[in-house]
C-alpha cells in the first residue's frame, strides 16, 4: 500500500516535471524569438534615426542667389540645396520671389529664403509668402527672440525654418528648442572677430549628436578650402558655400598636370604607332 503510494507520488513528479521542461522549453523560444524580434526593431530605428539625420553624408549647398551660376553648377550633379540671404539677392538686382520661383525651378533640395522683417507678425506674413513659392522652400529667420518666436508658430504650420546669424552653442541651443529645422553657424565671421569659428561648429556637432537632435547643422559663411575640410571632419550636416569655393573644390595642380601627361603619351604612342604602320 504504501510503496503504491510512493509509486503514485513518483508518477504525479515525473509529470510535473515534464510539464515543467515542456512549458520552460515554451518560455525559452517565446523569449528567444521576442529578443530577436526587439532587436530587429532597434536596428530599424538606428538606422531611420541616422537617415534623418544625414549623418552619412555632407550635403553640399550653394550660398548664392546668382541664378546662372546654380543652372551651371547644378548639372555638375552635387549641388543638394541653395541658400541665400538678402544681401545676395540684392546682388542680383531682382525681386526676391523671382529669384527664389527660378532657384526652385532649377534645384529640388532645400532652397532658403530669408525674410526681411524684424517683428514676428511680419516676419510670419513674409514666411507664408516665400513658403508659398514652391514646397522647398525653407524659410530663413534670424537669431532673436522675434525670429524664434516665429520660428515656433511656423513649425505648427509645418513651414520648415533655417535660423540663421548665429554664433554661440547657446543660441543654436535655443534656436533648435525653438524647432528650427536647420541652423546655421557662421564661420568667418566668427574668425573675423578673432574667434575660432569652425570651433563653435564642431562643438554643436557633439552637442546635437548627444542629445539627438533632429534639427541639421548647415555651415555657414565659408570662405576658403580649409573651411570645407574642417566642417567635413566635424561631421555637420550641410556646408553651404560660395561658388567660387566649390570651384576651387575640384581643381588640383596634379590632376591637370597628370592629365596632360596622360593625352602625351598618348598621342606620342599613337604617332608612333602610325609612323611604323607607314614604313
Ligand atoms: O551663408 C551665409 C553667408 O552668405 C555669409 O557669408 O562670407 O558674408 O560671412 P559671409
Amino acid at each position: 500500500m504504501l510503496a503504491a503510494k510512493n509509486d503514485n507520488r513518483r508518477e504525479v513528479k515525473n509529470l510535473y516535471f515534464a510539464i515543467g521542461v515542456k512549458h520552460g522549453d515554451l518560455i525559452g523560444s517565446f523569449c528567444f524569438w521576442i529578443s530577436n524580434c526587439l532587436c530587429c526593431i532597434i536596428i530599424v530605428i538606428t538606422m531611420i534615426e541616422a537617415e534623418g539625420r544625414d549623418f552619412r553624408h555632407m550635403k553640399i549647398f550653394m550660398d548664392t542667389a546668382n541664378t546662372n551660376e546654380i543652372a551651371e553648377l547644378a548639372d555638375w550633379g552635387i549641388v543638394y540645396g541653395v541658400t541665400t540671404n538678402p544681401s545676395l539677392i540684392a546682388k542680383t538686382g531682382r525681386q526676391q520671389e523671382q529669384v527664389i520661383a527660378e532657384i526652385c525651378r532649377l534645384i529640388e533640395g532645400p532652397v532658403s529664403a530669408e525674410v526681411i522683417s524684424t517683428d514676428c507678425p511680419g516676419m510670419l506674413i513674409e514666411a507664408r509668402s516665400l513658403a508659398s513659392i514652391a514646397p522647398n522652400v525653407v524659410v530663413k529667420l534670424p537669431c532673436t527672440v522675434e525670429g524664434l518666436k516665429a520660428v515656433r508658430l511656423l513649425k505648427k504650420e509645418n513651414v520648415r525654418t533655417n535660423v540663421t546669424l548665429v554664433f554661440s552653442l547657446t543660441q543654436a541651443l535655443l534656436a533648435v528648442e525653438a524647432g528650427a529645422s536647420y541652423v546655421s553657424p557662421f564661420i568667418g565671421r566668427l574668425d573675423d572677430i578673432g574667434e575660432d569659428g569652425m570651433k563653435i561648429v564642431e562643438d554643436m556637432v557633439t552637442i546635437f549628436r548627444n542629445y539627438g537632435y533632429k534639427a541639421q547643422i548647415i555651415a555657414a559663411s565659408i570662405r576658403d578650402l580649409n573651411h570645407v575640410h574642417r566642417a567635413m571632419l566635424a561631421g555637420v550636416d550641410i556646408a553651404t558655400i560660395p561658388t567660387k569655393i566649390i570651384r576651387e573644390m575640384i581643381g588640383h595642380k596634379l590632376t591637370d598636370a597628370g592629365l596632360k601627361k596622360f593625352l602625351e603619351d598618348y598621342e606620342e604612342s599613337l604617332s608612333k604607332a602610325n609612323a611604323g604602320h607607314k614604313i
